[in-house]
């Protein structure tokens, strides 16, 4: 017996499918059969967004260096418009791309972090976590554990109206698998000033 299940009708917006055949076509071709990847060849297509320490559209961003040997380090995104006095929750964000490609100033996560930033008014913390093949597992989830540690040990690196009760966790892709991950890392660890309260893969 079959049934008819109707198909939802999903229609992208024409940006963002022609944004996904780009990154789609420039993520195949930098990779090459053996399982390594072509970083010259991707960095030449991956643009680059500078951290903007003047408030752009209601966000400041800035970079903020955990350990240099390793190029350890995240972006810090801050809501502007929000109200001096109030805190904020704090998001830590792991980016996508199959744990191989990207970073938090790619062109396309430095926006998407902005617009979260912006429309949940949250601090977001992206991580430069090291990708593979070059770093293996589990050096991601490592440097995920480490970034929370630290943020844990210095919490000063966050904007005063940071709120470290409320610290979520998030990630799409690789990186909601990231998160996951580190969560259950620092469950065990016992950070004393940051409060991991949810997950969002
Ligand atoms: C990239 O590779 C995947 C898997 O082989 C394929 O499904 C996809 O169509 C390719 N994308 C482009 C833009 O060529």
């Amino acid at each position: 017996m079959t049934s008819e299940i109707p198909k939802p009708k999903l229609s992208l917006p024409l940006r963002t499918r022609v944004a996904l055949f780009f990154s789609s076509a420039v993520t195949n071709f930098s990779r090459r059969s053996d399982g390594t990847v072509n970083r010259g060849f991707k960095k030449l297509l991956d643009y680059k967004s500078r951290p903007k320490t003047k408030s752009v559209k209601g966000v400041s961003t800035k970079d903020v260096t955990v350990d240099a040997n390793r190029d350890l380090w995240f972006r810090v995104f801050t809501p502007t418009a929000s109200s001096g006095d109030g805190v904020v929750p704090v998001v830590i964000f792991f980016h996508g791309g199959g744990f191989a490609f990207y970073s938090p100033d790619s062109y396309g996560y430095d926006p998407v972090c902005q617009r979260f930033c912006r429309q949940i008014n949250a601090i977001v913390v992206s991580v430069n976590y090291r990708r593979p093949p070059e770093y293996r597992f589990p050096s991601q989830y490592d440097d995920g554990e480490d970034v929370l540690k630290f943020l844990d040990e210095n919490p000063a690196v966050l904007p005063k109206k940071a709120d470290f009760s409320k610290c979520f966790l998030a990630g799409d892709s690789a990186g909601g698998n990231l998160a996951h991950q580190v969560a259950v890392r620092v469950a065990k660890s016992g950070l004393r000033k940051v409060r991991v309260v949810g997950f969002v893969p």
